[in-house]
């Protein structure tokens, strides 16, 4: 089979959150089952062109106004070819989404164009593949394009289209559709209309051949009324045509066994070695260098979804109730910021906070912690919380989507499991959790040890993901014919 992933983001190109590391996922675990994948990028001016090649003839980009002329550029990266679709008005910015907290204005035009540009960029390759991957709004007009448009020998790629968060919609004005030259009588609400806009994430439900999104639990949630952000009704037609599949982890860039970020490397047979990364973690954090104190890591974008102002809540009731110490890495909301922050002053020694997006200092975190804090509204998938049991790092949860099927509930009786879970998001059932994370790790350390090793034995590996995304596309294919 052949295979376009079209995605706003990639590791190692161009990162906001889980959607980077996942893309690339995809694209290396399909091809290593023997298809040709090829993953198809905006341009950002921050991505390093020195290691990309440029094609030489421009390449028209077929908008409802006119023409317009991108350059494509490429590269291969891990066995896959990736492409770089250049046009200095929408993507000559540092700014994936936007910038100092600010998305940019003009995002729906942005990836409007990029969409439309996918199709064209095959046109330009003159390769026609049989599936082309959508993931989330931003691409997520493909597959309108791909029925309503005159594609020519496009007309039997199928689509799939990813959700990787309902939370993002997309939405443009009304010319959106003249912009890109789709028919203005989309603009229904069987089609792409919601609350008076283009929604692009429900042009991408209503078309796409088949849809996936990042894990069972939230393929269910986003079917109901609490978790369908206005579009569970249109989840709930697709069903049938939807499945969720749970994120993997590359652990070529995460794996404590081989890390080079990290202070020791350590496996479940040598787990001493982690305090070594306690260690670290601590001194590099500026916090008091103890390695039997309870170690709580969180790394998060700090947006509402995340439940972090559930956290500077309830941060001086822990310190003034436990001995435990905190790791704060993320950026986002003004306001938590500052609100971590002014914590921090006021426990210095046992909390530290850095406002920034360092990807060093999260292998630091995983490795170095004994717990990672995730306590989510919504979480799609997550990806730290698998990061950090394959680091030995017991995450503590609110029991939604991803984090709900990674992450398997301490049972004292049978003293196993590979976390802490709680059910309600209430301030009550987080401040409870967290004590409890922290009075096993003091009086039942056997257990904590036992499930540190459950944790770290967890398989989230690229080759059944692989298998179940191509299975997938053939699905997707056979719908299409
Ligand atoms: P989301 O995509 O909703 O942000 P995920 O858990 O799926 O959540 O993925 C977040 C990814 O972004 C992880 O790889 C995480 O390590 C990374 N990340 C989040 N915040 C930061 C930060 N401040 N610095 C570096 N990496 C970060
Ligand atoms: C989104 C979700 C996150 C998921 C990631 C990758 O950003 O918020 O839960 O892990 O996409 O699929």
């Amino acid at each position: 089979m052949n295979v376009l992933i079209a995605s706003a983001e990639s590791v190692p190109f161009a990162k906001v959150g889980g959607l980077a590391d996942v893309v690339p996922n995809i694209a290396k675990s399909v091809l290593q089952l023997g298809h040709e994948v090829k993953v198809v990028l905006p341009l950002y001016a921050s991505i390093d062109r020195s290691r990309l090649k440029p094609y030489l003839q421009p390449m028209i980009v077929n908008m409802g106004y006119g023409v317009e002329f991108a350059r494509l550029w490429a590269c291969k990266y891990d066995e896959v070819e990736y492409f770089f679709i250049e046009f200095e008005r929408y993507f000559g910015r540092n700014g994936v989404y936007g910038e100092n907290g600010n998305g940019y204005s003009d995002n729906w035009e942005r990836f409007a164009f990029f969409s439309r540009a996918v199709i064209d960029m095959c046109f330009f390759l003159n390769w026609i593949p049989e599936v082309i991957h959508a993931n989330d709004w931003h691409t997520g007009l493909i597959p309108v394009f791909l029925r309503e448009q005159q594609v020519g020998s496009l007309q039997r790629t199928a689509s799939v289209f990813t959700i990787h968060n309902m939370g993002y919609h997309g939405y443009g004005p009304y010319d959106l559709l003249r912009f890109v030259g789709l028919p203005t009588h989309l603009f229904n609400p069987f089609a792409l209309e919601a609350c008076g806009g283009v929604n692009m994430m429900k042009g991408a439900l209503q078309y796409a051949d088949k849809i996936t999104t990042v894990s069972p639990s939230y393929a269910s949630e986003i079917q109901t009324l609490a978790g369908g952000w206005g579009l569970d009704d249109v989840l709930r037609y697709r069903s049938a045509d939807l499945i969720g599949i749970c994120n993997a982890v590359d652990t070529n860039i995460w794996s404590p066994k081989s890390d080079r970020l990290i202070a020791k490397n350590f496996s479940y047979h040598s787990l001493h070695n982690k305090d070594a990364c306690k260690l670290d973690l601590q001194k590099k954090f500026g916090l008091e260098v103890d390695k039997s104190v309870f170690t709580i890591g969180v790394v998060a974008r700090f947006v509402e979804q995340k439940g972090l102002d559930f956290v500077c809540d309830l941060l001086p009731e822990w310190e003034n109730h436990l001995h435990v110490q905190f790791v704060i890495l993320g950026s986002g909301d003004s306001t938590l910021e500052y609100r971590f922050t002014d914590i921090m002053h006021r426990y210095s020694g046992r909390i530290s906070v850095k406002i920034g997006y360092d990807e060093t200092l999260v292998h630091v975190i995983e490795a170095g912690a004994d717990c990672f804090l995730m306590p989510s509204r919504y979480e799609p998938c997550g990806m730290n919380q698998m990061y950090s049991m394959l680091y030995g790092t017991l995450p503590i949860v609110h029991a939604v989507g991803g984090l709900r099927d990674t992450v398997e509930n301490y049972n004292e009786r049978s003293r196993t499991g590979t976390g802490f879970v709680f059910e309600d998001f209430t301030h009550g059932a987080l401040y409870n959790t967290v004590c409890w994370a922290c009075s096993t790790y003091y009086d039942r350390k056997d257990d904590f040890r036992a499930m540190q090793k459950q944790a770290m034995k967890k398989d989230f590996s690229l080759a059944q993901f692989g298998r179940k995304y191509a299975d997938v596309y053939r699905f997707a294919c056979e719908r299409k014919v």
